[in-house]
């Protein structure tokens, strides 16, 4: 157990991570890490900089200064500003997960954002999810949860999700573009998507984001 309590959500794209590490956060009062959104950043802005996704150290060299900052608005929900610029919607779009997905392949690019993500473990607590919080960034977590849920589940959820922000989709391209996002999530070199070894593994295909809270809110109780 390391001194900051830290629950880690890993799982495919469009589980319900973020939803559920946002609702445990503010439940819990602690931060939170949403860390697909550093993967986001970096790629939005090589593309911004004209840099090449094969151009190494210049990627790193961007992963590593992001000029960011995540403030909530009026709402409480977290705006994610780039260079003083407001690019939460920007970096919502697939095509930007398709290219964070490429940028996070990278090694250079996931080593150079492993300090910046473990230094979000501050006090009182973290929420954190992604691919590797529970494998790589914090492996002594407190709690490591792994959400799945069916990828049909996920495409659906990911449609509403993108409508909300305004955009369009399709659920028959969303359910391929999902499939291959696992694929390469699952299958690359480095930090690939699988559970830790410690990890609860969670389906929510069937739950509602209620029941996958309070399950790990019980989980975190009954664990300290
Ligand atoms: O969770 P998300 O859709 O915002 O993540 C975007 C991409 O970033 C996803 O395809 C995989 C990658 N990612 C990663 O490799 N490791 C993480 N900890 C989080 C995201």
């Amino acid at each position: 157990m390391q001194e900051i309590p830290v629950i880690t959500i890993d799982g495919p794209a469009g589980a319900g991570k973020g939803t559920i590490a946002t609702r445990l956060a503010q439940s819990f009062s602690w931060h939170i890490l949403d860390s697909g959104s550093l993967y986001r950043l970096t790629a939005y802005s090589a593309t911004q900089k004209a840099c090449a996704f094969d151009d190494l150290p210049t990627l790193a060299e961007i992963a590593r200064n992001l000029d960011i900052e995540f403030i909530p608005n009026e709402d409480g929900v977290v705006e994610t500003i780039l260079e003083g610029v407001n690019v939460s919607k920007a970096i919502r779009s697939e095509s930007a997960g398709e290219a964070a997905s490429q940028v996070a392949s990278i090694i250079e690019v996931r080593e150079a954002l492993l300090q910046r993500q473990r230094d979000f473990a501050q006090a009182p607590g973290l929420v954190c999810d992604g691919r590797d919080m529970g494998t790589v960034v914090f492996p002594n977590a407190s709690l490591k949860i792994y959400l799945t849920a069916s990828a049909e589940v996920r495409a659906q959820r990911r449609l509403k999700q993108l409508k909300d922000h305004g955009l369009n989709a399709n659920l028959a391209a969303l359910i391929e573009e999902i499939q291959d996002r696992d694929y390469r999530d699952k299958n690359r070199e480095h930090a690939p998507l699988l559970p830790a070894d410690d990890a609860i593994e969670i389906d929510s295909s069937e739950m509602s984001i209620d029941s996958v809270v309070s399950k790990i809110k019980d989980l975190y109780d009954s664990n300290v």
